[in-house]
């Protein structure tokens, strides 16, 4: 898979340490920033990776801020993303099985680094169950859809 990682000042050492874990492994990881622990803003970070999530340029991202929860507000603005705070290993499986999340965002100031990379690796290896929870994803296009006139 082509994974895309992105992150804040307040999540870039989790991001690195994803990138490290995820070195050795079968996928291909882009690292789109931040380089470093200087403060910067989350919000164009998180867009340069949905977008490329949306478009197909990578299969899936994951993206990393002091909780979490800016960056899984703006990823889900970009319409045909998936993205979905996970904290823990029961939502990452979920999260892939009912919802079929196509990102992944963490918080770096929540949680260790073992469980977050725990979460990532379930993450990654849990396929969409489909069926009853396909539906469901057709109803929230549909959703999205009528705010995402083009
Ligand atoms: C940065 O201080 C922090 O606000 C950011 O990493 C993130 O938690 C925002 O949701």
């Amino acid at each position: 898979m082509k994974i895309a990682l992105g992150s804040d000042h307040g999540g870039y050492q989790m991001k690195e340490a994803i990138k490290a874990h995820l070195g050795d492994g079968p996928h291909i990881v882009f690292d789109r920033g931040t380089g470093g622990e200087e403060s910067v803003d989350y919000p164009p970070l998180a867009l340069d990776v949905a977008e490329g999530v949306a478009r197909g340029e990578y299969d899936r991202g994951i993206l990393v801020c002091g909780t979490g929860i800016g960056m899984c507000m703006v990823a889900n603005k970009v319409p045909g993303v998936r993205a979905a705070l996970c904290n823990d290993v029961f939502s990452a499986r979920a999260s892939r099985e009912h919802n079929d999340a196509n990102i992944l965002t963490l918080g770096a100031r929540v949680i260790g680094l073992g469980l977050a990379l725990d979460i990532v690796d379930t993450w990654l290896c849990t396929e969409f169950a489909g069926e009853r929870h396909a539906r469901r994803l057709e109803q929230l296009a549909d959703i999205e859809s009528r705010y995402h006139k083009k």
